[in-house]
């Protein structure tokens, strides 16, 4: 992996901070983006960080220039910020709707978007969303989230067809539940038995997975299921 230099977005705390030391143990060079970092404890020299809230997006055009300038060597995008709200739609202000998917849907869009033209100069990219079960299957009180979702994954296909004849690899990781902070303002949570979620550090060997193949192959989709899937509700 010493090849790569990854940009990583959400990488302060959960799947995005394990996928970060998975990274980072294996040689890449890491950019993180996130609003706060302290919550992350990661010393490595090969891990810069920028405070970046994704979803104030008329900053994203001067923040990515200037990690591109600082770090011109970048040539994988893990696509992971965001979080979760779960309800009946007309529970949510237009606000709510408005700043969800500015977070969970347009940022992975601008981002992408401001990082295509480096990756094509370069004639290389690759490109990792982290989806959703619910960009599969459409839930209870789900109508917000799972928008999002199965947005990121028709993007994820579109352009992996625009853009794989000039060597950029786009693939999306729809993990169901895995145990991370994404739960703390939701009223559930995983199952209390280890098999009712996901190990974080399996989806973060799929993404070493994914980014180590061979640039022949191209993964389309990875969706990992808890073993047994249970819910609590708290
Ligand atoms: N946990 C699950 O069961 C699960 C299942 C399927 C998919 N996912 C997806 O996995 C991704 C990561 O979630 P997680 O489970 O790791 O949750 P998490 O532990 O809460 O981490 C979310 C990360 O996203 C960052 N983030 C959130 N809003 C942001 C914003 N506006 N600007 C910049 N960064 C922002 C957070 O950093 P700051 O708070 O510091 O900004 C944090 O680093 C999300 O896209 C989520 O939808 C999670």
């Amino acid at each position: 992996m010493k090849d790569k230099c990854v940009l990583i977005t959400g990488s302060s705390s959960g799947i995005g901070y394990e996928i970060t030391s998975k990274l980072l143990d294996l040689g890449a060079k890491v950019i993180g983006i996130a609003r706060n970092h302290d919550k992350s404890n990661i010393e490595n020299k090969n891990y810069t960080t920028y405070n970046c809230d994704v979803s104030v997006h008329e900053k994203l055009e001067t923040l990515i220039k200037q990690i591109l300038k600082n770090h011109p060597k970048i040539n994988c995008l893990i696509s992971n910020a965001g979080y979760g709200n779960f309800g009946p739609l007309e529970n949510f202000s237009t606000l709510q709707i408005n700043n969800f998917l500015a977070t969970n849907l347009t940022s992975h869009l601008i981002i992408t978007k401001l990082l295509l033209p480096h990756f094509k100069r370069n004639k290389m990219g690759d490109i990792i969303f982290i989806g959703s079960e619910a960009g599969l299957l459409g839930a209870k009180n789900g109508s917000l989230y799972c928008t999002a979702k199965f947005g990121l994954r028709g993007f994820t296909e579109s352009l992996s067809k625009d853009v794989s004849k000039k060597n950029i690899r786009v693939s999306i990781i729809n993990p169901g539940m895995v145990r991370t902070d994404f739960f703390e303002n939701l009223n559930f949570e995983p199952g209390n038995s280890e098999d009712n979620a996901i190990s974080i550090k399996d989806l973060s060997s799929t993404v070493a997975y994914i980014l180590a193949l061979s640039r022949n192959t191209n993964v389309d989709e990875i969706n990992l299921s808890p073993l047994n899937k249970a819910i609590n509700f708290k």
